[in-house]
């Protein structure tokens, strides 16, 4: 079977086939694993070839800020994991965040973004992107009403994050995606918390996911990584910004995010079965004021979460009696959660997001985002559940004591 049919075949695949087959392009050595292409430019045959080749008249690759193939591969595969027409991978979730804004608008433009997003997505909006005179504004990302009512006649983006980071509300987002699509917006939805393994944005409506590759994708927390996936004509202009701009994905990296997308759903649905029975199991706690956790039937989005979900996902916070002091003291006693920002890593994390990554927003934003001094977020990795639960046990006796 040659490439071309290999391809053909792939397109009736389903998710757990696509995760693993899809996106390999095999050399001529006919390698098993996926080839690293660890170069930075290509050579050509002669002086008029090297010419087609920058001119675009001759397919194939001039240098790897413009393609990679081992960029192309993982790219390819998480476009189809996300069932997207195309995907651009970049540097890291931030990059692809500054892709997105550089690509698809101009000064006069208005970004509307839900409050409940990662820190700093809210820093570069804020503080950059504003400079370049692109109007923001957030809404309670819950609040549909808001949606609407805060739409200008130049909003061009909506951008969310379902479940919010860190308080795992869960937005609607075929509500939001009938709200952008009425508008003539570009809805960007954040998926790096369920990952296309538990939610597909784009079958909601979205038009483009956008992920922090550095999180589950890798789950290891070895590299960084980001990308955007959606509609081909969207994901043009995101190329042309990419190969004008450079914030590219480097040929490492994507090898590491593609070997990384194969183990994604197992991977996921340990975290996630991991992570219901602690926030369970945190919930009946002395001392923890609540646990925000999308499988619990408490969370006030359980139904949405059941619904639009194929899991909950790893990640949970919850509020201590006590605010920032008892938050420091439960995080200082744990001794196997790693005390760290990232998340989606097969070792457990725990952070107190008021003093690091939602520091750098003033109290008024962080109050509006319901990010209490009490607050702690941990990611559950893939540790024995007894060994972590006996972790926050640590946390919770530190509390009395
Ligand atoms: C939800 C979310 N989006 C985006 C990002 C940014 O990704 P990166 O660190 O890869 O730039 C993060 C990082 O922590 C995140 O948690």
């Amino acid at each position: 079977m040659n490439e071309q049919e290999r391809r053909e075949h792939l397109r009736s695949a389903r998710p757990d086939t696509l995760a693993v087959r899809a996106g390999q392009s095999r050399g001529p050595e006919g390698e098993h694993s996926e080839a690293l292409f660890l170069t930075s430019s290509y050579v050509f045959d002669s002086a008029s070839q090297a010419a087609a080749r920058f001119s675009g008249e001759e397919a194939g690759n001039v240098y790897s800020r413009y393609t990679n193939p081992t960029v192309r591969n993982f790219e390819e595969r998480i476009a189809a994991l996300e069932g997207a027409e195309q995907a651009v991978a970049t540097a890291s979730g931030m990059a692809a965040m500054l892709t997105a804004c550089m690509s698809w608008l101009s000064a006069g433009d208005h970004i509307l973004c839900s409050r409940g997003v990662f820190g700093s997505t809210t820093v570069l909006l804020n503080r950059f992107i504003v400079r370049f005179g692109v109007e923001v504004s957030y809404v309670d990302p819950v609040d549909y009403a808001g949606w609407r009512s805060l739409l200008r006649p130049r909003t061009r983006l909506l951008f969310l994050e379902t479940p919010c980071n860190p308080t795992i509300e869960i937005v609607d987002i075929a509500r939001v995606a009938e709200i952008a699509r009425a508008a003539g917006a570009v809805l960007v939805v954040d998926n790096c918390f369920l990952t296309p393994a538990l939610q597909r944005p784009l079958d909601l409506g979205a038009d483009v996911v956008m992920h922090s590759a550095t999180k589950y994708i890798d789950g290891q927390g070895r590299v960084l990584g980001g990308v955007l996936c959606g509609r081909r004509d969207l994901l043009e202009q995101a190329t042309a910004f990419m190969r004008s701009a450079g914030p590219c994905l480097s040929p490492f990296n994507a090898w590491v995010l593609l070997k990384g997308l194969e183990t994604l759903r197992l991977r996921m649905e340990a975290h996630s079965a991991s992570a219901l029975s602690l926030a369970r199991w945190l919930q009946g706690q002395a001392g923890v004021l609540v646990v925000n956790h999308c499988g619990l039937e408490s969370h006030p989005q359980h139904a949405l979460a059941l619904r639009q979900q194929r899991g909950f996902g790893g990640v949970m916070s919850f509020e201590l009696e006590g605010g920032q002091a008892a938050a420091w003291r439960f995080i200082d006693a744990t001794r196997l959660l790693s005390i760290t920002a990232n998340l989606g890593d097969a070792k457990s994390t725990i952070v107190h997001p008021a003093s690091t990554t939602h520091g750098r927003l003033s109290e008024s934003e962080r109050a509006q985002q319901g990010i209490r001094g009490g607050l702690v977020r941990v990611a559950v990795g893939l540790e024995d559940i007894e060994d972590l639960r006996e972790d926050l046990a640590r946390g919770l006796a530190a509390l009395r004591g």
